[in-house]
């Protein structure tokens, strides 16, 4: 198959009316879209990625209203669409029956997302719901840039819709909204502080059994590079290599392949999984994450350096 690159939105939506599979730019990553509604479409997004058949699609629609057609929309689900959408948040809901099945992986909840990045609602304005899981190859670090996308999946999927990097650089938060109070699956820009001045008992799952009943996504290898991931807690702390390469807010010590040097929590976020990429390309075996205070941005920022270090 050869994969297209298309600067139109329009063209975009034409793919993805057909049934084809299109890359698009969101404000938290690159998503693979394709028609939440046709099943083929759907079975199509897992075999591209190589994802696992037990971890669930989330469906992107133009505009919150459209919740009600795939989800049964809670009053927690409700709150949190009416504050945090448009934006980086995804939130998980009761399902309406007749998804594809893919979309579900089999759970009785389906999750909803509506992103604010303007090429991806221009796309959604003119297809209707979509599935969009990050636009890598299951287990690869999720794509920030188009050029990524083609990295990953290029002959895979039918277009890649070109846009610019994107913003946040990191996946929504998940957050669970079937029960009284939000529970958070995935931290992520839209934060537990954010959510707390509307639910004050939200809270973050627990990590081990309840996490992996409640998070398929969470069972898988996730945003790891190939070269091996070191936490380190300062510069002092930096072993400057000429096969290493360092991300973090402070300066390291000369002696690194590559050095990345963020301006605040919010940058490193937005350039970390290209830093991986990048890291990658260059065949490096390690790359040493400085780590950042776990507020704001930060809490998701260290959830995905002690993923990616883990793997
Ligand atoms: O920012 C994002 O969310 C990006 C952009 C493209 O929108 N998408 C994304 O999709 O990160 P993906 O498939 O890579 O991650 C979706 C996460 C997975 O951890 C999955 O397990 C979880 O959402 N998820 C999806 N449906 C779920 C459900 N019904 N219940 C619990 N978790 C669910
Ligand atoms: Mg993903």
């Amino acid at each position: 198959m050869r994969t297209r690159l298309l600067q139109d939105p329009a063209d975009a939506a034409a793919v993805l009316r057909d049934g084809g599979l299109c890359a698009i730019p969101t404000e938290t990553v690159y998503g693979l879209a394709a028609r939440a509604d046709a099943a083929d479409a759907v079975r199509r997004v897992f075999k591209a990625k190589g994802r696992p058949g037990d971890n669930p699609l989330i469906v992107h629609l133009g505009d919150a209203g459209e919740a009600d057609g795939v989800a049964h929309v809670t009053d927690v689900g409700r709150a949190l669409l009416d504050a945090f959408a448009p934006g980086p948040l995804t939130v998980v809901l009761p399902a309406r029956p007749g998804l594809p099945p893919g979309v579900t992986a089999g759970l009785d909840t389906a999750a909803v997302r509506v992103p604010a990045a303007p090429l991806a609602l221009a796309v959604l304005g003119a297809t209707g719901p979509l599935v969009a899981p990050s636009a890598n190859r299951s287990g690869r670090p999720s794509p920030t840039t188009w050029q990524a996308v083609v990295d990953d999946l290029d002959g895979r999927i039918d277009a890649v819709l070109q846009g610019p990097p994107t913003d946040v650089g990191i996946e929504s938060t998940v957050v669970d909204a079937t029960g009284e109070t939000p529970l958070v699956l995935r931290p992520g820009a839209v934060t537990l502080d954010a959510l707390r001045e509307l639910f004050p008992d939200a809270r973050t799952v627990d990590a081990g059994a309840e996490a992996a009943r409640r998070s398929p996504g969470v069972r898988h290898r996730h945003y790891a590079p190939r070269a091996r991931v070191r936490l380190v807690t300062s510069a002092d702390r930096a072993e400057p290599a000429p096969e290493a390469a360092w991300i973090g807010l402070s300066e390291p010590p000369r002696g690194y392949a590559q050095a990345t040097v963020c301006d605040d929590a919010d940058d490193y976020a937005r350039r970390l999984f290209d830093a991986f990429r990048r890291a990658d390309r260059a065949g490096l075996g390690r790359i040493d994450a400085e780590v950042v205070p776990e507020v704001g941005i930060g809490v998701a920022l260290m959830d995905r350096l002690r993923r990616a270090a883990q793997a």
